[in-house]
């Protein structure tokens, strides 16, 4: 049941379409104008595709997140967005879900994300750390970012490795 009462069917989350590329780069482009989070063209999602998942609600593409691939077992969560309007019933949830398990699938140690919502990604299992463990993210996105200079994100991360990790919900 969502926030609202009303009943939604649960997301479905798969890899992304290449015929879907221009819709992700809309969803992310309405967050990206209210620099929320980092631009990226139709093009650079095209070019990173196999790195995406969609959520699908009911046959719509409801959101998407990626999952981008560092050296040493160290992956990063990024890219997330529900679409506008489906908020708060789960959808966020299911592709931060998703790409954990694909994480792990992939043989990931750690996975890691700079976020606002913390706990949003407490309730998801991640823990803040000191974002200068991740300087590949820092060097390579943060000097692009209109708000390098007053950022307020939280570096947030699962080491699956961890003897005492256990997934949300296991
Ligand atoms: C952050 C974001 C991805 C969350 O997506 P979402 O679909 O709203 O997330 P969920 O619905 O899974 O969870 C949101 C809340 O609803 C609650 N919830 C989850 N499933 C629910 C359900 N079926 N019914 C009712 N409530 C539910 C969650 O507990 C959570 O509570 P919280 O706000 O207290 O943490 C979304 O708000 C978004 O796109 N934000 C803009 C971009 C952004 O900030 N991205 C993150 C940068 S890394």
């Amino acid at each position: 049941m969502a926030k609202s009462g009303k009943t939604i069917t649960k997301p479905i989350v798969r890899p992304l379409r290449e015929s879907e590329c221009g819709e992700v780069a809309a969803i992310l482009q309405y967050y990206a104008s209210r620099e929320v989070l980092l631009w990226r063209t139709q093009a650079d999602i095209l070019a990173h595709a196999e790195s995406f998942f969609v959520a699908e609600e009911s046959g719509r593409l409801a959101g998407c997140v990626a999952l981008q691939n560092y050296r040493g077992g160290l992956y990063e969560l990024r890219s997330l967005a529900v679409r506008e309007g489906a908020a708060g019933r789960g959808i966020g949830t299911a592709l931060v879900q998703g790409v954990i398990a694909e994480a792990r699938r992939r043989g990931a140690r750690q996975l890691f994300a700079l976020t606002t919502r913390t706990g949003f990604f407490r309730k998801n299992g991640f823990k803040p750390v000191n974002r200068e463990q991740f300087p590949q993210k820092v060097w390579k996105d943060c000097q692009l970012c209109p708000r390098r200079d007053c950022c307020d994100e939280v570096a947030v991360t699962i080491c699956f490795d961890e003897k005492n990790f256990s997934p949300p919900g296991g």
